[in-house]
């Protein structure tokens, strides 16, 4: 059963009186994460390969992380690759992917994703001297058709990247077809689940996903960024690495040493995620199913009373209405800068993100990025009625 009360509880910051509202930003972490973390630390920690049983502590956290990040996304443990941030590692993918495409290749962007999966991309592809194709959004609703990737999609397409959810207007795009399209001109799919990941089940095969990006601060982990790829398409793939750091997959996709502790905190972050449901049962990744079942059942009842209470003031204006989205509201106030809106909110200790969050390409076709684009308000599953009601009270007094 999901209970809000049980699961907020486990989260210490969440006692200071604000009800966050952000995070779709980054989410705060529980208890057994922070504990995870200083445990790691505390036992001792050596680098890996050592001869000595701290180095196999750190082996053995690396393990564990990559097991743990493949069960939420439904993928292989050996196609886990590990670092910084979902940014960092694009940028690592695109450089790798592009070293293979020339000129008259082609690769297909969607201006619904956040930069991170549309820069490295565009960069990657002048350099190879590709042509970028453009998927657009429908605009009021927020839909990215998945028909157009028909025509978008060719025999020169190298690569389709696509978000499984838009990180200001929750937009999930119907990636499984999308993908269908692209292997069947031979493309590979690089599938961005930052904000998704949070918000529901993951299973990146049904997704059709070869790459699936996603970020352990997004779901109640550390600072750590993972992509996760089909082993046999990883093994094709050789990445700009030192002569020295190993050969095999996944390792030499990962550069320099990785931050252990925070590892061992992606793992505690998973098991939370996994006991959401404290009644599921079954492996991790069956509790995984389920719990996030239940979690996204949470957010989205939840989510209806921001809707209507947002849809109740003639002052607010919302953006997207997709058919299937997450739990994240974007509106703007009449007569009031979404800046304004968020320091008024934040007066009242409620934490939302005012900008365009980096949805770079999609404010800019909804034409409110130069004046500062929206407020976000998202919906994590630690979020109650009384964070909603406490945001709809703030707005009515603006
Ligand atoms: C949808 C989406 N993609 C990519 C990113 C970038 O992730 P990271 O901060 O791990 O680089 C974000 C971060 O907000 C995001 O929301």
């Amino acid at each position: 059963m999901f209970d809000v009360a049980r699961v907020r509880s486990a989260y210490p910051a969440l006692a200071d009186g604000y009800a966050y509202l952000d995070g779709a930003a980054g989410t705060q972490v529980p208890t057994t994460v922070i504990d995870a973390i200083a445990d790691a630390y505390r036992a001792g920690l050596g680098n890996v390969g050592g001869a000595f049983p701290a180095s196999d502590r750190s082996g053995a956290i690396v393990a564990d992380c990559r097991a743990a990040v493949a069960d939420l996304v439904g993928g292989r443990p050996e196609g886990v690759v590990l670092g910084p941030n979902m940014t960092t590692l694009t940028y690592r993918f695109a450089a790798t992917l592009s070293a293979t495409w020339e000129p008259g290749d082609e690769i297909v962007l969607s201006r619904l994703d956040h930069d991170a999966d549309v820069r490295p991309w565009v960069q990657a592809a002048a350099r190879a001297g590709a042509t970028v194709r453009w998927a657009e959004v429908d605009l009021p609703a927020g839909e990215l058709p998945a028909e157009q990737y028909g025509s978008l999609v060719g025999e020169r397409t190298r690569l389709v990247a696509v978000s499984a959810a838009s990180n200001v207007l929750g937009t999930r795009p119907d990636v499984a077809t999308i993908s269908a399209l692209a292997h069947r001109a031979g493309a590979l799919v690089f599938v961005d689940g930052v904000h998704a990941t949070a918000h529901g089940p993951v299973d990146m095969a049904a997704l059709g996903a070869d790459f699936y990006a996603t970020s352990a601060y997004k779901w109640c982990g550390p600072h750590v960024g993972a992509v996760v790829v089909d082993p046999s398409v990883l093994t094709d793939l050789l990445p700009d690495k030192l002569a020295s750091s190993p050969d095999e997959i996944p390792d030499r996709f990962e550069t320099g040493t990785a931050p252990f502790a925070d590892l061992a905190g992606v793992t505690a972050a998973v098991e939370h995620l996994a006991g959401l449901d404290d009644t599921a049962t079954g492996t991790r990744r069956e509790r995984l199913l389920s719990s996030m079942a239940a979690a996204e059942a949470h957010e989205l009842a939840l989510f209806q009373r921001l809707v209507d209470g947002l849809a109740a003031m003639p002052a607010v204006t919302t953006y997207g209405a997709a058919q299937r989205r997450t739990a994240t509201a974007y509106f703007t106030v009449a007569g009031h800068t979404p800046r304004a809106v968020a320091e008024h909110l934040a007066a009242h200790r409620i934490n939302v993100w005012n900008g365009h969050n980096y949805a770079w390409e999609l404010t800019a076709a909804l034409g409110i990025r130069d004046a500062g684009s929206a407020v976000r308000a998202g919906l994590v599953h630690y979020n109650d009625a009384q964070d909603v009601d406490r945001l709809l009270e703030a707005l009515k007094q603006l």
